[in-house]
């Protein structure tokens, strides 16, 4: 039997990701804040285990190590760091300082790097195994009214491109998801797939998931989905003025207001 811990699983990403490798027959051990949804998702799975924390609390990464041991029997095969959250607003307005980019960077980056801290020992113990790291194309390009969301994802991205050549000779393969649009209970990007126009830019948390498992025992080390979104930090090298037009438009609503959040 293999088993995966699966962060932000009561909704979105997670739940999907919690899903399919349910339907692979992983033991998944369920994480996030709202317990009632993680039970209701629990008794969907054939086999599945919950543990409600909020990531950014101190004793978090303790307790999910205590229910690795507990329920996953001490082995861990997949480690799948998917909570994140995001607030938009520009540097400087009342909601978008410092007390902001904290805040973000203490779910997105620093809670992934404290429960990766405390995990990696049974991840090396069970290897080979892998952790998934969900960064986002917003960890590749940032666009206005996004700079604390995109700081914390290219964090990710640059720690994660590290950690993955550190821990390759202890066996614990590390991958890294790029997800660009994608239409999620937190994130419905309704403006966006209301458009003829704007639609095609938005995917399916089922799609993120597949990849998540692709970038995970898959062994890929870095995917980008939907495909074409890999083509944005190419163009970002290339014609830099261009895109910073396209994520001008993007910050200043051109393109539609609410739920963007690659
Ligand atoms: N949707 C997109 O367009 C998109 C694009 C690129 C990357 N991403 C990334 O994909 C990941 C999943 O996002 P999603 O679109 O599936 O959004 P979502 O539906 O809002 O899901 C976010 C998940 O994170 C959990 N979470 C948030 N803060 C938490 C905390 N402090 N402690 C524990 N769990 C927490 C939430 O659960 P609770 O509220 O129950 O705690 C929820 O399960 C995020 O890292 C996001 O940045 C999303």
């Amino acid at each position: 039997m293999r088993t995966a811990v699966v962060t932000g699983a009561s909704s979105g990403i997670g739940e999907a990701t919690a899903r399919r490798l349910g339907r692979d027959g992983w033991r998944v051990l369920l994480v996030a804040r709202r317990e009632d949804r993680l039970a209701a998702l629990a008794r969907e799975l054939p086999d599945a285990r919950v543990v409600a924390a909020d990531l950014t609390d101190d004793d978090a990464p303790a307790r999910i190590a205590a229910a690795v041991d507990e329920q996953l029997d001490g082995r861990l095969d997949l480690l799948v760091n998917n909570a994140g959250s995001s607030k938009r607003a520009r540097f400087g307005d009342e909601d978008g300082g410092y007390a902001t980019v904290r805040r973000i960077m203490e779910v997105n980056f620093d809670a992934v790097v404290r429960l990766v801290e405390e995990l990696l020992p049974v991840l090396r113990r069970s290897a080979p195994s892998s952790i998934v790291n969900v960064s986002s194309v917003a960890g590749r390009v940032a666009y206005p009214r996004g700079g604390a969301y995109s700081a914390s994802k290219f964090a990710l991205a640059g720690w994660t491109e590290a950690l993955q050549q550190e821990e390759a000779p202890h066996g614990v393969h590390v991958g890294l998801v790029l997800p660009g649009f994608v239409a999620t209970e937190g994130f419905p990007q309704d403006d966006l797939t209301a458009s003829a126009r704007t639609r095609w830019m938005v995917s399916r948390p089922e799609k993120v998931a597949d990849a998540i498992v692709r970038a995970g025992p898959g062994g890929s080390p870095e995917v980008v989905v939907p495909r074409a979104y890999r083509m944005v930090p190419v163009l970002r090298a290339l014609v830099p003025g261009l895109v910073r037009r396209a994520t001008g438009q993007l910050g200043r609503g051109e393109v539609g207001e609410t739920a963007r959040r690659p």
